[in-house]
C-alpha cells in the first residue's frame, strides 16, 4: 500500500540521479540528494500556483487536537472574469502519505489537477496532513516532541479531514467534491463508514483507492510490513518517520539485504510500472518529496497490510486494545456501511502494485449493495501509483473523467 509510498518516494530518490533505474546510490541512497535542497520558504501558493497566472490565498485550520494544518485556495481559473454572483463548486484534493499538498502540482500546469479543476470553474482547496512541512505546528507540542508524532491514521479520520472539511463548508456553504490519492482514499472511505463527512460530501473521487492490502505482493514491500511492526517500532520508538534521516535510510538498506528482496529496481518493485512520467517532474518530486510522517501511521499502515482487515489501530496486546477500544481487538472500519447513494468515482491501474487489483476487488465487492448510478469504476490498464498524479496524460486518461463525475453531480 502506501506505507510503500515512503518507499515510492525512496526508489524515486535512488534514481533520481541515474539515467536508469540502477542503485548506483547503494550506499548513499538519497541522502545526497537532499543535501542541497531547501523547502520553498514562500509556501506552495508562491512556488506552484501564483507563478502560473492563478490566485491562490495560504490558509490554515487547527484540528480538535491541537495540530495546525496549512490549506491552499485556488478561487478561481486563470484570468477568469468572475461572476460575483455564481456559486462556485468546492473541491478538497487530498494527497497520500509520505508526500503534500505540492504533489500534485509538479506537473505544468495544464497538466496539474489542481489546476485543471481551477480552469474547469471549481473552486480548489489543497489539504496538507499532519506532520508534512507546512503543516507542523501544533497549538502546544513541538515537532521534536514524541507526543507530537502519537497518531496514526485513524487520526487523520478522526481530527485532520473533519477539521479540512468543516472550514471548507464554513467558507463556501456548499456542499464539497472530493478528490483522494492512496491513503487520501484510505481516510476518506475509513470516514465515510462510520457517517463523518458525509453530511457536507457532495461526491468523491477515489485514485488509486487504498483499503485492503493484503495482496500487495512486492517482496519489498511484504518485508517492510512484516519489519515494521516488529523492528521498527524498537528501532525508532513512535516518533517521526521521517523519510529523509539516517535511521529510516539504515532501516531500508537493511530491508534490501534480506534474500529474495530485489533493489535494483526499486521504482518498478514497489509502486508498479509507472508508464507515463516525465523525469522533469520526478526531478521536482525529488525537491519536494518525501516529508515526513509518524511512525506510528507507518504502523498501522502495516497492519493493514499484514491483517488484511481496515481496522483501528493495534495495539498487538490485548489490555492495550481494552484500554483503548473496550475489546481485545480494535474496531474495524466496515465499508459495507458507506451511504449507498454517495456518489463515488474510483479510478486504479492495472500496474500498480501498492493498490494492486486483488485489493481493488475486495473493496468494490465490500461497495457491492453500492446504488449502481452512483458508483463509477474506472480501470486503467497501463497505469501505476504515481500515475495517477504524475502521468503527463493523466489529464486526458483520469481527470476529464472525473471533471465529467462531478458535473454530472450537479446537473442531477
Ligand atoms: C515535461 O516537463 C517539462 C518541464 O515542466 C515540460 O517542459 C515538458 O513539456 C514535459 N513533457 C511532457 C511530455 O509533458
Ligand atoms: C498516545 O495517545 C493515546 C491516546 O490516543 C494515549 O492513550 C497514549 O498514552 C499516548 N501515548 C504516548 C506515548 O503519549
Ligand atoms: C459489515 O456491514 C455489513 C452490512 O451492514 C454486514 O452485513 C457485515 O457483516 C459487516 N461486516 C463485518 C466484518 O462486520
Amino acid at each position: 500500500m502506501d506505507f510503500l509510498s515512503s518507499f515510492f518516494s525512496i526508489c524515486l530518490l535512488v534514481i533520481a540521479g541515474e539515467p536508469h533505474p540502477s542503485l548506483a546510490s547503494r550506499t548513499g541512497f538519497f541522502r545526497h540528494k537532499y543535501a542541497d535542497v531547501e523547502p520553498p520558504p514562500d509556501g506552495i501558493c508562491a512556488s506552484s500556483v501564483i507563478v502560473h497566472g492563478y490566485k491562490c490565498q495560504e490558509l490554515q485550520v487547527t484540528t480538535k487536537d491541537g495540530y495546525i494544518l496549512s490549506l491552499q485556495r485556488i478561487p478561481e481559473g486563470r484570468n477568469e472574469v468572475r461572476d460575483k454572483g455564481s456559486k462556485k463548486q468546492p473541491v478538497i484534493i487530498q494527497h497520500g502519505v509520505l508526500v503534500d499538498g505540492m504533489t500534485w502540482l509538479l506537473n505544468p500546469p495544464e497538466q496539474s489537477l489542481p489546476l485543471i479543476l481551477a480552469d474547469n470553474g471549481f473552486d480548489v482547496w489543497i489539504a496538507n496532513t499532519r506532520g508534512t512541512r507546512y503543516s507542523r505546528r501544533h497549538t502546544s507540542l513541538d515537532p521534536s516532541s514524541p507526543d507530537f508524532w502519537n497518531w496514526s491514521w485513524d487520526e487523520l479520520v478522526s481530527y485532520d479531514l473533519p477539521a479540512v472539511f468543516g472550514y471548507v463548508f464554513s467558507q463556501t456553504g456548499q456542499k464539497i467534491n472530493y478528490v483522494g490519492h492512496s491513503q487520501g482514499t484510505l481516510i476518506a472511505l475509513a470516514s465515510f463508514s462510520v457517517g463523518n463527512l458525509v453530511n457536507q460530501l457532495k461526491s468523491a473521487a477515489l485514485l488509486s483507492p487504498i483499503a485492503y492490502l493484503s495482496h500487495m505482493n512486492t517482496a519489498l514491500g511484504v518485508v517492510a510490513a512484516k519489519s515494521f511492526v516488529g523492528e521498527i517500532t524498537t528501532l525508532f520508538g513512535l516518533t517521526e518517520f521521517d523519510p529523509r534521516g539516517l535511521p529510516v535510510n539504515a532501516f531500508v538498506k537493511s530491508l534490501c539485504a534480506y534474500p529474495g528482496v530485489d533493489c535494483y529496481d526499486l521504482l518498478t518493485a514497489l509502486t508498479g510500472k509507472n508508464c507515463c512520467l516525465n523525469s522533469s517532474t520526478v526531478d521536482l518530486f525529488l525537491k519536494n518529496e518525501p516529508q515526513p510522517t509518524s511512525t506510528k501511521n507507518m504502523v498501522h499502515l502495516a497492519q493493514t497490510v499484514r491483517h488484511g482487515v481496515l481496522a483501528k489501530f493495534n495495539y498487538e496486546r490485548p489490555d492495550y486494545n481494552i484500554m483503548h477500544y473496550g475489546e481485545a481487538f480494535p474496531p474495524l472500519y466496515n465499508l459495507s456501511n458507506i451511504p449507498h447513494d454517495l456518489p463515488l468515482f474510483v479510478s486504479y491501474g492495472g500496474r500498480d502494485a501498492l493498490s494492486d487489483v486483488l485489493d481493488v476487488g475486495n473493496l468494490l465487492d465490500a461497495l457491492k449493495f453500492h446504488d449502481v448510478d452512483k458508483l463509477s469504476v474506472q480501470f486503467i490498464k497501463d497505469y501505476a501509483h504515481a500515475d495517477y498524479i504524475m502521468g503527463v496524460n493523466a489529464k486526458d486518461i483520469v481527470y476529464n473523467d472525473v471533471l465529467a463525475f462531478f458535473k454530472h453531480q450537479f446537473d442531477a
